[in-house]
């Protein structure tokens, strides 16, 4: 029989934009969690959703399992070093930031030899398409430990993707997010293109979105693209990292990336011109520099596809 869902003592470590939304969803789900962050502002508004918020990181040590939503590898170090600092252990940790093969091999040794289960499981989404329900996960780890977690990942969206042991999923986020960065700046080639040529940006992406060549991704970008609207979903710093990280790998399995390898210097452009405080998209506003023209917001309504 397993553990009824409210018996189980979860950790959080990280409310930023999506450690945030995901906490939010299983405080709201019923769960018994307890959330720390480095700024502690940042995780106080969980707690009208019956979140406890702690001051200090080892204070989750005693929960049963501890998820983890930071930065970089670095940053996962770092917390999880104070988490173990005393003398307790969660029997779990859930680490979900998109980090390195090498980095989660280094957390798995380390959780292991305190015997700690791990699952590695980054994520597909942003903080609005948690709100609406449909982030996905990749995992890997021992498999029994993956069916215990289920449950909590289920709770957070669309449901998990199992790929097997070790850091196998770590790949597959780094896959999935070279190929964000590449389609996002093929997208905005397009646009303006077609918007040079004559076509308004919504008239484009209108059509494009309704074709085959439209996505789930392609729709929900379109109001910024359309509309100029780029409050940070995803950091150009952030999308960096994740481009040196497929490009990293490409060289250790000897697998040429040319289109990684463009993108990532162009994202590299965009953050010498200064451009680091907005979303990744603002990759249009660079093409549009590069193409003679002036942006300007078109003003229209357009659906996201995640609004209901
Ligand atoms: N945003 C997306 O669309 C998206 C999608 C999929 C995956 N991801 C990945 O998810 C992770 C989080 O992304 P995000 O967009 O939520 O980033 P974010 O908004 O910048 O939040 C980062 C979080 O990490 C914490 N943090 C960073 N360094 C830390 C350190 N050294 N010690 C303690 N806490 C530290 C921050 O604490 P403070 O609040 O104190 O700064 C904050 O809670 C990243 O690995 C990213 O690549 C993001």
């Amino acid at each position: 029989m397993p553990t009824p869902i409210k018996d189980v003592k979860l950790g959080w470590i990280g409310t930023g934009r999506m450690g945030y939304q995901m906490a939010a969803r299983l405080a709201k789900g019923g769960c018994d969690i307890a959330l720390w962050n480095r700024t502690r502002a940042k995780a106080e508004p969980l707690a009208k959703y019956g979140a406890k918020v702690v001051d200090a990181l080892p204070e989750l040590a005693s929960r049963d399992i501890v998820f983890c939503m930071v930065s970089t590898w670095e940053d996962v170090k770092e917390v999880m070093q104070r988490l173990l600092s005393g003398s307790r252990k969660p029997k779990m940790v859930i680490e979900c930031s998109s980090i390195s093969l090498e980095g989660s091999a280094e957390l798995r040794k380390m959780l292991q030899g305190r015997g700690i289960q791990y699952l590695a499981a980054p994520v597909s989404g942003n903080a609005k398409v948690i709100e609406a329900g449909k982030l996905t996960f990749v995992v890997s780890g021992p498999q029994p430990a993956y069916e215990v977690a289920r449950p909590y990942l289920d709770m957070m969206g669309v449901g998990s993707s199992y790929v097997g042991d070790g850091e196998l999923s770590r790949i597959v986020k780094i896959c999935h997010n070279v190929m964000l960065g590449v389609v996002t700046q093929s997208l905005c080639e397009i646009t303006i293109l077609a918007q040079k040529a004559g076509v308004p940006r919504h008239a484009f992406l209108d059509f494009l979105n309704k074709s085959v060549m439209g996505s789930m991704f392609s729709r929900y970008k379109a109001p910024a693209l359309v509309n100029l609207d780029f409050h940070v979903t995803f950091t150009p710093q952030l999308l960096r990292k994740d481009m040196d990280l497929g490009l990293d790998a490409g060289r250790r399995f000897e697998v040429p990336m040319p289109l990684a390898a463009l993108t990532r210097d162009l994202i590299q452009q965009m953050l010498g011109h200064g451009m680091t405080e907005q979303d990744f998209s603002t990759l249009l506003l660079m093409q549009a520099r590069a193409s003679g023209i002036e942006l300007k917001p078109e003003n229209v309504a357009v659906n996201d596809g995640l609004s209901s």
